[in-house]
């Protein structure tokens, strides 16, 4: 008796593997026909299918590219750009290179993590996933 339920749940257990990667195979293609447009340099091909990798574990599609225009953009504008603006007093945050040299410099890094530096924003950190997501940007090479 014991073995025939055994043999059942092991018959559920693999009709369910199965499933499961079938809908992952769906969902991956997808996003890997959407990547392919946005980025044409070598560079960024084997950021997608690395971060493809971990955005189909999390089931997100926000973590296989990330990009100066979709991602780190909308960060900096909503919790940087009302100080950073061209003209202000602090240096300016508004255009890719901007950001990419303040990046790749390190002082935005230290800033946002509060690595020793002024904190940035003022008002304290950032949620991590703000964080993660331009630290994950400089990872890929700064997808524009
Ligand atoms: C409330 C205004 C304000 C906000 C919001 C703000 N900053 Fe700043 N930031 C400044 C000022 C002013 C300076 C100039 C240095 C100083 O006196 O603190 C500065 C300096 C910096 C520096 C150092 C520049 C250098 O060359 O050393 C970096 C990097 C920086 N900010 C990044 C950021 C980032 C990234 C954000 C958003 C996550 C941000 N800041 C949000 C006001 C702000």
């Amino acid at each position: 008796m014991k073995k025939i339920i055994l043999l059942i749940i092991v018959t559920i257990l693999i009709i369910l593997y199965s499933c499961d990667s079938n809908t992952y195979q769906d969902i991956e293609q997808d996003p890997a026909a959407t990547t392919q447009d946005n980025s044409g340099s070598t560079g960024s091909t084997s950021g997608s299918s690395s971060g493809r990798t971990s955005g189909s574990t999390s089931g997100s599609t926000t973590t296989s590219n990330v990009t100066y225009t979709t991602d780190v953009k909308p960060i900096i504008t909503n919790n940087c750009v009302s100080c950073h603006f061209s003209g202000g007093e602090s240096p300016a945050l508004t255009t890719y290179t901007q950001v990419k040299n303040a990046t790749s410099g390190g002082s935005l890094l230290c800033s946002i993590q509060a690595q020793g530096c002024k904190v940035m924003p003022r008002s304290g950190k950032m949620s991590q996933i703000n964080i993660d997501l331009i630290l994950l940007w400089k990872t890929q090479g700064y997808i524009q």
